[in-house]
């Protein structure tokens, strides 16, 4: 039981890193916060129109979820893996710097789900980028490639992950619920074309 708190410990002080926001406050281009949908994550800083930076968001979004499951790995176990991953993820999502308000976990679920088992961040890749390539929608991509990722865990021989997984699916598909009503009404943006 220390290992699984000391694995969640470093999942949530790791996935807490508001990357998103440090890079857009370091270059000057204002709270990102309040700004589009209001989101840390790369998609809203992409809104900013800097595309490195939101790159440079995504890729450390996405290895700050990786480094701790991968530590977890080498220092605990698969049970300390599955703790640090959520605690990631929630740490993301719910970072005590920015009073609980984080960001969605799409990014930072992608360097977990590697972490876990590269089979399952293969398949969260694939989903994750052959519907944003055919939709050009960031939120409706990344709800696909949660729920792709748990259930891809039994079915590539991991079940031990799926509770792990299928609990962020549905933080993730929760905190997108704004999203999800744009999407309805027809109004969500797209990426990288016209607003
Ligand atoms: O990862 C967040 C993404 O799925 C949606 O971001 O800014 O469009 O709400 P945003």
């Amino acid at each position: 039981p220390v290992d699984t708190i000391l694995a969640a410990l470093l999942g949530y002080l790791i996935g807490s890193i508001p990357f998103g926001l440090l890079l857009t406050r370091a270059a000057g281009l204002g709270d990102v916060r309040k700004q589009g949908s209001g989101n840390i994550g790369a998609t809203n800083v992409l809104r900013t129109g800097n595309k490195k930076l939101a790159a440079a968001t995504l890729l450390l979004d996405l290895v700050k979820g990786l480094v701790p499951v991968l530590l977890a790995g080498a220092l605990w176990g698969e049970v300390a893996m599955a703790f640090a991953a959520g605690a990631a993820v929630i740490g993301h999502c719910y970072p005590v710097w920015l009073g609980f308000k984080g960001g969605k976990g799409v990014a930072t679920n992608a360097g977990v789900s590697f972490g876990l088992a590269w089979p399952i961040g293969l398949v969260y890749a694939a989903v994750w980028l052959g519907v944003l390539a055919a939709f050009r929608i960031s939120s409706f991509a990344g709800m696909c490639a949660v729920v792709a990722a748990a259930a891809a865990a039994p079915l590539f021989g991991y079940p031990q992950f799926f509770p792990v997984l299928a609990a962020i699916a549905v933080l993730v598909i929760y905190l997108h619920r704004a999203n999800i009503a744009r999407l309805m009404r027809g109004e969500e943006p797209k990426v990288g074309g016209k607003k």
